[in-house]
């Protein structure tokens, strides 16, 4: 794809979605895009997904390409730092899928990715990052973006970073506010992203780090003048985050949801999951997620390590109906305070 369509499709993207979805390994598959979509988000990623495991066809892989009804404005992360294998995984699987457009992971701090060369580890040289992003954009027919860190090693030079992928071609950047080392820890440094936001000639660059509700949306964007903001962890459990900041941006009141609300969309989420990755999958992942969901609501601990065991799709489509009926009976009763 030209770099101008490339530059000029994100930007009409971002003009009425400028809040998107993160990607996140174990988080954003189908299920949880799915409830994200119902309360706002429009522009989601997938989980990273290795572009060597979808050239030897790994049986995990297709799973993470599954993408579900509706979902217009999807990315495909991809992760690698073998340009053959990343302009494979483009050329013969990825043009003819129905994702939006393709992300290329360099940011991921784990050993075992890291210790590859993949991820955050290609923020280490700028002219392999350069190599790499060029080789996704000249085997890929649908835009390319890219997601870094602010640097490695100590290092920043998300600047740097930043200049060479667009001189490759890729028409967004998603800079997360923090270096490799620091994990999730301490806080995002908006006044790197922000720099790196005045490095892009064109390009716009997306901020990434700590966004938890409209307020964090507001200063994000204040503080690094990005083209749109990028919110992870706090979706998980409140995929409502999306629609609490579409409807407040719009100058309308918030109405929170109701624990009954919350767990409608849970037993949701947990019946997409079932459906596609069957129930013995189903019950161990969505353990995490009804953590998260019920995260604040009365008994939540107590609920939280009854669930542990769980196994069956019915314990907890059973557990999750009756919490919803008894909420809805107290709320109604005593509605919550504003
Ligand atoms: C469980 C988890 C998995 C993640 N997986 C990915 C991933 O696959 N690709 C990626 O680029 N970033 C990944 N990230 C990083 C997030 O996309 C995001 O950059 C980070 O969480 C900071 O944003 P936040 O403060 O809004 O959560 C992951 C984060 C978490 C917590």
């Amino acid at each position: 794809m030209k770099r101008t369509e490339s530059i000029d499709y994100f930007r009409s993207l971002l003009k009425t979605n400028d809040v998107l979805l993160a990607p996140m390994a174990g988080v954003t598959d189908a299920a949880f895009r799915h409830v994200c979509a119902k309360n706002g988000a429009h522009v989601m990623f997938t989980e990273m997904v290795s572009a060597k495991g979808m050239v030897y066809g790994n049986k995990n892989t297709g799973k993470l390409l599954y993408l579900g009804p509706g979902e217009n404005n999807t990315a495909v992360q991809i992760f690698g730092e073998d340009e053959t294998f990343l302009s494979r995984a483009v050329g013969e699987y990825l043009n003819d899928s129905a994702f939006a457009f393709i992300d290329i992971n360099m940011g991921c701090p784990v050993k075992k990715v890291t210790s590859n060369g993949e991820g955050s580890a290609l923020l280490r040289d700028t002219e392999k990052l350069y190599r790499v992003a060029k080789s996704v954009v000249d085997a890929s027919d649908k835009p390319v973006s890219a997601k870094i860190r602010l640097g490695i090693d100590g290092r920043i030079n998300a600047c740097e970073n930043v200049q060479a992928l667009e001189e490759a071609g890729v028409g967004m950047v998603t800079v997360h506010g923090r270096t490799a080392e620091m994990f999730y820890s301490g806080h995002a440094d908006y006044s790197q992203i922000s720099l790196a936001v005045k490095t892009a000639k064109k390009i716009p660059v997306i901020a990434n780090g700590d966004v938890g509700d409209y307020s964090g949306y507001l200063k994000i964007m204040a503080d690094t003048e990005a083209a749109g903001a990028m919110i992870g962890r706090a979706a998980m459990g409140n995929p409502f985050v999306f629609s609490e900041i579409a409807t407040l941006k719009n100058g309308e009141a918030y109405i929170p949801p109701t624990n009954d609300e919350k767990l409608t969309t849970a037993l949701e989420h947990f019946e997409f999951l079932l459906k596609y990755k069957g129930e013995h999958t189903a019950c161990s992942e969505f353990r995490r997620h009804f953590c998260y969901y019920t995260k604040g609501m009365p008994g939540g601990a107590a609920l939280r390590s009854q669930i542990s065991s769980y196994e069956r799709a019915e314990q907890f489509t059973d557990l999750i109906k009756s919490l919803t009926d008894r909420f809805k009976n107290e709320e109604s009763v005593c509605p919550a305070e504003p």
